[in-house]
């Protein structure tokens, strides 16, 4: 249910030589999945119209115009002349012609008059600040070089959002510029979800990028397996909630350099979607030595300025753990944040602090906070602020990777108790990037090693959470190393599970491989074709699901929800929805007294498109699929009697957020 382009792009400016979609075309297909996709926009320049691209703006020299000099198809093509710096290149706005939180993919052909080094690239704007990305690098060389399918999209607080092509100060040609929607998969949804199965014993959830939000395919696996927890990615670690600006600002307002200034703007997509579906946020993080600006260490803010003395950084650290935890509750103020990685990898394998550095911007492992306070004395603070201002019910972690390494385990221990009997720490959170290797004897840690770390943090008598979970294989996976990572997962999630009564919550680092920080190595549970992995299988295998299915809000809060105690029943893929208005189905069922929750005609106590399949399966095969009494209540949402495809499609629209309420 997405709403059309067609007459966004048809209303447009762009003429003749575009093609606006109509009829999904097939186009370079490069695997089956991503073969068919309406095309939104393509542009072959053959009638010489340019006018749909612009320079980089700002001090760009580029002039854009049609060139027969060179082209891929017809005769034709884009010529970027005139550019002085390897900025300067063709852009083409997305936000003013395409959807918010939907995937598109580009392709395009482009070439150097000469020889070149090109890349396309990225660039976006919100709450003021523009960021930057190379989407694709290395388009080397003399010839015509193609972009394939190149998936992007951006989100509604997203403003200026443009693909452009950089590098080198060459003429650029651009030619068979092709926009096309990313056409949706249909989830499985005969699997059943991993927070069912394992919700009632520790929360389970994921780590989303802004990018996963405008996947429609990506959100219903998060809405089926990973509803009880979601964790930024990167949009609330210090360099996406830091505004340098606003702190130079503040301080040349007021003489005052130690009270930082934040935004949440990156992480807006990711609270707005936990305030809207009541999903509770792990809070990542507060003190880490990574993705931390070295201006925040340094007098006036400032990137070349001296590093600030020990007691002002307290200052700074403090008015920033404030602000970061006041913010967030004067936005959001609904939202559960339930626990917060206030301290992340300050220990080195061998148990002693980092090198004292600047991170720069290649990004060390050395650490401002060791170069300002000379050792790892910046911990206890941070935990003292943290608990000083974090909101209620938000418990304080300390969070590492080879967190199950002697060295590295026995000084997180120490510090742990020593937190403890402050009482200023909550639990420990093992991020748990893992290796599977080639064979379960070469992955590293092995399951006993890893096992022993966590009896060892189960000593300690406080909370575990094992909070960025993945397994890596080797590159370009071969069936056989799958077959080690679901093992190894399984060893893994077995010896989790086992000390259950001490963990309360395992967070994966992604949803699907294509898309996770180590995607070249494979780590999750589901692929790029959004399907479950033999580790998923793995992982489920010998455990039942339980009889009463753990819910958002939990059914056992002020709001409760009914839990269904049936397995979900399997169902084949979701027929297109109808307009023309079947019979009504009869059911079996008594009716029931009363509408638990608008439109959960399954009962699992959430509204999803797992309803509308439910509908329509009752609709289909009542003998086989009938709705219960309550979810026929439920179920009758669109205004009219009886249980319809109407119901069915009115549940996909508030789904697919295209009405509001139901
Ligand atoms: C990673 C992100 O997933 C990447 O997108 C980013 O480029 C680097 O950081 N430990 C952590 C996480 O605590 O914040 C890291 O996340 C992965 C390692």
């Amino acid at each position: 249910m997405r709403k059309s382009h067609i007459t966004k792009a048809a209303a447009g400016i762009l003429a003749a030589s575009m093609t606006i979609g109509s009829a999904p075309a097939v186009y370079a297909a490069d695997g089956d999945s991503a073969a068919t996709g309406k095309i939104v926009y393509s542009f072959d320049f053959e009638d010489g119209d340019v006018s749909a691209f612009t320079n980089r703006g700002g001090d760009d020299t580029t002039e854009l115009s049609a060139s027969t000099d060179a082209a891929v198809s017809g005769e034709t093509a884009l010529l970027a002349s005139g550019r002085s710096e390897s900025w300067n290149g063709p852009a083409f706005r997305l936000d003013d012609k395409l959807e918010p939180y939907t995937e598109y993919y580009i392709s395009a052909k482009i070439k150097g008059r000469y020889y070149t080094g090109a890349m396309m690239s990225f660039q976006y704007t919100v709450d003021g600040e523009t960021k930057y990305q190379n989407l694709v690098q290395n388009l080397n060389g003399s010839d015509w070089m193609s972009v394939d399918k190149v998936k992007v999209s951006f989100t509604d607080e997203m403003e200026g959002v443009y693909v452009y092509f950089e590098g080198g100060s060459d003429d650029l040609f651009l030619d068979d510029f092709v926009v096309e929607e990313v056409p949706a998969v249909e989830i499985e949804q005969d699997i059943p979800g991993l927070a069912q199965m394992f919700g009632n014993e520790f929360k389970v959830g994921t780590a989303l990028v802004p990018n996963n939000f405008s996947s429609r395919s990506t959100m219903d696996l998060v809405e089926k397996h990973f509803y009880q927890s979601l964790t930024a990615g990167n949009e609330m670690k210090p360099d996406s909630v830091l505004n340098k600006a606003a702190c130079q600002e503040y301080a040349a307002e007021t003489g005052d350099d130690t009270v930082p200034q934040i935004s949440f703007g990156a992480a807006k997509p990711l609270l707005n979607y936990c305030k809207k579906n009541n999903v509770p946020v792990r809070i990542h993080t507060l003190v880490w030595h990574s993705q931390t600006p070295d201006w925040f260490f340094k007098e006036n803010y400032s990137d070349d300025g001296e590093w600030v003395s020990k007691e002002k950084m307290l200052l700074r650290m403090e008015n920033y753990i404030k602000a970061y935890f006041e913010e967030l509750v004067k936005l959001y103020p609904t939202v559960d944040f339930y626990a917060c990685d206030v301290v992340n990898e300050a220990w080195l394998e061998d148990g002693k602090p980092r090198q004292p550095g600047e991170q720069g911007s290649s990004g060390s492992s050395k650490s401002a906070w060791v170069q300002v306070f000379g050792d790892n004395s910046f911990i206890e603070p941070a935990f003292t602020y943290a608990r000083k201002y974090a909101p209620e019910g938000c418990k304080l972690y300390y969070n590492d990777y080879n967190e199950y390494m002697d060295g590295k385990m026995n000084a997180i221990i120490d510090m742990a108790k020593d937190l403890k009997e402050k009482g200023v720490i909550d639990g420990i959170g093992m991020q748990s990037h893992l290796d599977a290797r080639q064979s379960l004897d070469a992955a590293f840690p092995s399951v006993s090693m890893y096992n022993k770390a966590l009896d060892k943090y189960s000593e300690l008598g406080l909370d575990i959470q094992i909070t960025e979970l993945d397994v890596t294989t080797p590159e370009n996976p071969t069936a056989a190393d799958f077959k080690v990572q679901a093992d190894y997962y399984k060893g893994i999630w077995d010896s989790i599970y086992a000390h259950k009564d001490n963990i309360s919550a395992v967070i994966l680092w992604g949803v699907t491989d294509d898309q996770s920080w180590r995607a070249s190595k494979s780590p999750l549970l589901f692929d790029g074709e959004y399907k479950a992995k033999e580790a998923f299988h793995a992982i489920i295998d010998g455990y039942e699901l339980p009889s009463e299915i753990p819910t958002n809000p939990p059914a056992s809060s002020t709001e409760p929800k009914p839990v269904t105690t049936t397995e979900p029943k399997p169902t084949t893929t979701l027929p297109a929805p109808t307009t023309t208005v079947p019979s009504t189905v009869t059911t079996t069922a008594p009716p029931a007294a009363g509408v638990s929750l608008k439109g959960d005609a399954n009962c699992d106590g959430r509204v999803t498109i797992a309803d509308a399949t439910a509908i329509l399966q009752s609709i289909g095969n009542a003998d086989e699929y009938s709705l219960s009494a309550q979810g026929t209540a439920n179920a009758d949402v669109d205004g009219k009697e009886g249980i319809t495809a109407a119901d069915a499609l009115t549940i996909q629209m508030y789904d697919a957020k295209e009405i509001e309420k139901l």
